[in-house]
């Protein structure tokens, strides 16, 4: 099986190598095309692709191009994992809100926003190209963030698209670590939208251990999502670490702007550290400095959600999927991530229980966001970009709305067609 990963120069591709080399028996690859317009990137990569491969006994043909075209031709699967605009970019996102009062994250606020507003007009045009290129029924797995927007603005388009995050397979190694159970038996009740979700339980041999693990270890998991033990209590549940940036707002900005270095710095360090490694002939497997970056366990995802889709599985797993009524109060065209069972005809969300308050009401502010960026993305405009800032609960306010859409088309007019 061909697989075809556009983005293929990151430095996560290593991670990916690792999963498909001690999953082999879930996928049988033959060969993993990297699609990436900078050519040295796709290099050091592949090169190191290709000794992790041959160390690991696996015959897998590694193969590169910068032409998307050509890199999904007779693809069975691709997987986007691309970054427009790179670090910088994202550097960029991580602070331009500050001005404004506003904390900078790269998938969340405005600065969610200016990423969603950069990718979707470039993933819509990859996706033409596995429609017209890649093998009949492939499918797109989509890692590229915003994963909610992006997922949506592919099934819109009538896309087979599937989207994916590691929150909720983190979420589910720890809990079976702390059970001492074997991950694979640990379903979770994950609720929401793409890094705005909750772990509301955590079934176990047909029983919910989550009031439990919460009972015995809601300090180390109220560390884990940095966030008060005494929210967890409240919420009878465990959010995931990105809801940090609702319920500790002004505890994260006023760390944002204490200085210190942005994420999107921290890793352009470690990508300098992993590149060189990538280029070291004897580095032969995934290098420790792999971990220091926040994607831990997404091969694993990666490769069990494409052995469900290629070979029918019939498996639960959390994705980001059409909502079609799991979540009642949002249009049936939203994306939500739910488990889901995946098959070779896709992915069908499971039944979830209703939503409570606080988080139906998040949910649904959020949501309203996120149709706006995608109106935003899709059509461009100031006025739209200005209504999405206004309807996100982090902005709100008009005067912050006009003058972060000031500031975000300055930041990013090099990436908009329309701007
Ligand atoms: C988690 C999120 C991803 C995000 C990543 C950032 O894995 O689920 O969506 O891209 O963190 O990690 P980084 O190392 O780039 O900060
Ligand atoms: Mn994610």
């Amino acid at each position: 099986m061909k697989l075809t990963v556009v983005g293929g120069g990151s430095t996560y591709t290593p991670e990916l190598v690792d999963g498909f080399a001690r999953l082999r028996e879930l996928l049988p690859l033959t060969e993993l095309c990297l699609v990436d317009p900078d050519a040295s990137r796709l290099e050091l990569v592949s090169g190191v692709s290709r000794r992790m491969f041959a160390h690991a006994g696996y015959d897998v043909r590694v193969t590169t191009t910068s032409d998307v075209a050509a890199g999904v031709s007779d693809s069975s699967a691709v997987l986007l994992q691309l970054r427009i605009g790179g670090q910088a970019a994202r550097h960029s996102d991580e602070t331009f809100p500050h001005a404004c009062g506003c904390l900078g994250q790269e998938t969340t606020g405005p600065g969610g926003l200016a990423k969603a507003l950069r990718t979707v007009p470039v993933v819509l045009s990859v996706a033409e190209q596995v429609r017209r290129h890649a093998a009949p029924g492939a499918w797109i797995v989509d890692f590229t963030n915003p994963v909610g927007i992006v997922t949506r603005a592919l099934l819109n388009e009538g896309h087979r698209a599937v989207g994916l995050c590691n929150v909720a397979i983190g979420f589910q190694r720890r809990f079976a670590a702390l059970l001492g159970v074997a991950p694979a038996s640990v379903q979770l009740d994950h609720v929401g939208l793409n890094h705005l979700t909750w772990e509301r339980g955590a079934v176990a041999d047909g029983v919910d251990r989550l009031p439990g693990l919460l009972a015995a270890h809601r300090k180390e998991l109220a560390e884990e999502v940095e966030l008060a033990p005494e929210l967890l209590d409240l919420l009878g549940c465990v959010p995931s670490y990105y809801l940090r940036y609702y319920y500790a707002h002004d505890e994260v900005l006023a760390e944002q702007l204490a200085g210190g270095q942005s994420r999107a710095q921290a890793v352009m360090d470690v990508e300098a550290e992993l590149l060189a490694q990538y280029a070291d002939p004897g580095v032969v497997t995934k290098p420790e400095a792999l971990s220091r970056r926040g994607g831990a366990f997404y091969s694993e995802a990666a490769v069990d959600l494409l052995a469900s889709l290629t070979a029918d599985r019939g498996d639960v797993q959390v994705v980001n999927v059409r909502n079609d009524g799991v979540l009642p109060f949002l249009p049936d065209d939203h994306v939500v991530e739910v488990p889901a069972v995946v098959g070779a005809d896709g992915v069908a969300p499971l039944p979830a229980a209703p939503l409570a308050s606080p988080a139906a009401g998040l949910v649904a502010h959020v949501a309203d966001y996120e149709r706006l960026a995608l109106d935003a993305a899709l059509q461009g405009g100031r006025s739209r970009v200005e209504r999405a800032l206004l309807a996100h609960p982090l902005v709100g306010q008009h005067e912050r709305a006009a003058r972060l859409t000031d500031l975000l088309l300055d930041a990013n007019r090099d990436h908009l067609a329309w701007a």
